[in-house]
């Protein structure tokens, strides 16, 4: 990656030679900060008159335009004075990322001395004198004791650029490993860390760096102090650990190598409450932190997840070249990252993903059941599913067509596999969430649910002998029939979905982007499909799906169908808990008088909880003594 290499310091300091030095060394272009004064303040200069910060504004802004045109072909050292923060905040401006700085370091004494040798060179010592009472020294430089010889510096300047990584990622997994490769094959120069534990996790980092040809570059370790240290400051550590307790493991042992401003991203599923409390954490020990939604799988992360990250928004312009380089990148060729928001909506968002990621493969699973039904073996119903791509298509469409027709021996292996749904917890935190935020995920929840009734193998198969009167009668359906309830049904997950998000904005007072979260889901994640690439466009105008024209019409041309479907599905006993609840979702929420003054009622004949009245705007509580 290109780099700005900013050297600072006070006069005296040795800029000038050793940002020459280093140029020379680096083979970059060298620019000295002071032959692009305006002529102005090169008239104040000779007239011994101080700048005031007037006159640097200016200069400042010449240099950072400087900078970014370099950044454009090379990187280039460019000394300049810059004392103090908000001097240098106008030199990063944009290009925060992109830059390194050198702080070249000395007493008072030691500069004043060495300016006093210097042969026609004088300095009143009071200009000195002012010039460290300005100086803020800055947090993020790279500091060089000046004391060191010329060579030497440079050395060390080179060494902490050239020969420390820019990224560390710490836990190689799957996912990590992924990352890693990923990372590697952009062009990035990382650290890769994994615990060592006897008999078990041993030189697993070593082992990877062996196993890949664009890792030879990488750095591998199992001591945590050798990996910190072998990163550049302010470091960049991304965590791919198990969400939960792990990540507060792994926290307090990175904390005591960490230096103030290093930036830890957590890519795990966390819970985002979780992740708002370690950001309040990890402010108190001046660590910065950002938690990101990672989403792909083994291949995504490889080739380009779509990456959901949140936090302090300075902090992910830091961090943004790595993430939003190695991402997918949507139809418009922009990355599937951006920066998400405050707190943890980055994995806030990412959860909701998961849930209706949940949906989608339910539903799917549906859809295969009634084609099954109507007789259609696997490969037929892969036949089917494929036939639905003009229409629907989705990656988990498309994997699920694979699946159907993959065959093991003479069978299907669909029909070899135990029908037991696991789940890693994010679905289970998805309908949690929904019902603190009085959302009504009802598909999330239904999908999960489906997931925990399908673990009752031993229960499902002692009840059926009692209890399931095969009772059916002809299932009269069409392939596109079933095509319409399952985009019907998808309609109503994403309304669902999406509204859980926007809710949540709101209520944590986040101002989420609903039309950029779609766009980060075109592309890498694994709910990607041409739903959501439609959202998109829809998302620029409203933030409810059903109040836009084309959806409105897509859902009345497919109620037909749902209600078909899902009595057909009844009244034939096949199971369709997130179809059929796609349907009743849609029936109450189109409903203009609900059920619900009935239950109001109750509770107040009950509990004398009261009510409200229709065609009563004061909002006055009635209660009735119903005796
Ligand atoms: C993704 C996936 C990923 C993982 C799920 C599996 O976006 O890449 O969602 O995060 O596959 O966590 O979740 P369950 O084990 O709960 O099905």
């Amino acid at each position: 990656m290109n780099k700005v290499i900013f050297i600072i310091g006070v006069s005296g300091s040795g800029k000038s030679t050793i940002g020459q030095l280093l140029a020379d060394n680096l083979n970059s272009p060298f620019f000295d900060g002071d032959d692009f004064h305006p002529e102005n303040n090169i008239k104040k200069m000779a007239n011994g008159q101080p700048l005031n910060d007037d006159d640097r504004q200016d200069w400042l802004e010449t240099l950072n335009e400087l900078a970014k045109q370099q950044l454009a072909n090379n990187s280039c050292v460019i000394v300049c004075s810059a004392l103090k923060q908000k001097y240098r905040d106008i030199l990063n401006r944009d290009i925060e990322s992109k830059t390194k700085w050198v702080h070249l370091s000395g007493t008072f004494n030691q500069i004043s001395k060495r300016l006093q040798s210097r042969e026609g060179h004088f300095m009143p010592s009071e200009l000195l004198k002012s010039q460290f009472d300005i100086l803020e020294s800055p947090k993020e430089a790279i500091q060089i004791d000046i004391s060191l010889t010329p060579e030497n510096i440079v050395k060390s300047i080179k060494h902490e650029l050239m020969n420390t990584s820019e990224f560390g990622l710490f836990g190689l997994g799957v996912m990590g490993k992924s990352l890693c490769r990923n990372l590697a094959n952009n062009g990035f120069k990382i650290s890769m860390f994994n615990r060592h534990v006897e008999g078990t996790e041993e030189d697993i980092a070593k082992n990877f760096k062996a196993q890949y040809p664009e890792l030879s570059q990488a750095e591998a370790f199992d001591d945590i102090s050798a990996f910190v240290k072998s990163l550049q400051q302010p470091r960049c550590i991304m965590l791919m650990v198990n969400a939960g307790k792990t990540i507060d493991y792994v926290i307090e042992d990175l904390l005591p190598h960490l230096s103030v401003n290093d930036i830890i991203i957590d890519g795990g599923n966390s819970n985002y409450k979780k992740t708002k409390e370690r950001n309040a954490y990890l402010k108190t020990k001046g660590i910065h932190f950002i938690g990101t939604g990672v989403s792909g799988g083994e291949e995504g992360a490889l080739k380009g997840p779509s990456v959901m990250p949140s936090g302090d928004k300075d902090t992910y312009k830091k961090i943004a070249p790595f993430l939003e380089k190695i991402s997918a990148k949507d139809k418009n060729n922009l990355p599937c990252c951006t920066y998400v928001g405050p707190e943890g909506s980055g994995h806030f968002i990412k959860m909701v993903h998961n849930g209706v990621e949940y949906v989608e493969m339910q539903l799917l699973a549906e859809v295969a059941t009634i084609l099954e039904a109507l007789g259609q073996n696997p490969d037929e119903i892969a036949n089917t599913l494929e036939t639905w791509k003009n229409a629907a298509n989705s990656y988990l469409l498309e994997i699920t067509t694979a699946i159907f027709r993959k065959k093991e021996g003479k069978d299907w292996l669909v029909h070899k596999i135990l029908d037991k749904a696991e789940n890693k917890g994010t679905g289970n935190w998805t309908t949690i969430a929904s019902a603190e935020l009085g959302v009504p995920s009802t598909l999330i929840a239904s999908a999960l649910f489906s997931r925990y009734i399908s673990f009752y193998k031993e229960e499902r198969v002692e009840l059926n002998k009692n209890l399931k009167k095969e009772n059916v009668s002809e299932l009269n359906l069409t392939s596109n029939e079933i095509l319409e309830a399952y985009q019907f049904a998808r309609i109503i997950s994403h309304y669902q979905g999406f509204k859980l998000i926007s809710e949540a904005s709101n209520t944590f007072l986040w101002h989420l982007n609903l039309s950029e979260i779609a766009r980060i889901w075109t592309n890498g994640c694994i709910i990607r499909s041409t739903l959501i690439e439609e959202l998109v466009e829809v998302f620029k105008h409203t933030t409810n799906i059903l109040t836009s024209p084309k959806l409105i019409e897509r859902v009345n041309q497919y109620i037909p169908s749902a209600k078909k479907v899902v009595s057909e599905g009844v009244l034939n006993d096949i199971t369709t808990p997130a179809l059929g609840e796609a349907l009743q979702f849609f029936y109450g929420i189109t409903t203009q008088y609900a059920s619900a003054n009935i239950i109001q009622a109750q509770r107040d004949y009950f509990g004398a909880h009261t009510y409200q009245r229709l065609k009563d705007d004061s909002e006055k509580s009635y209660h009735t003594n119903w005796n």
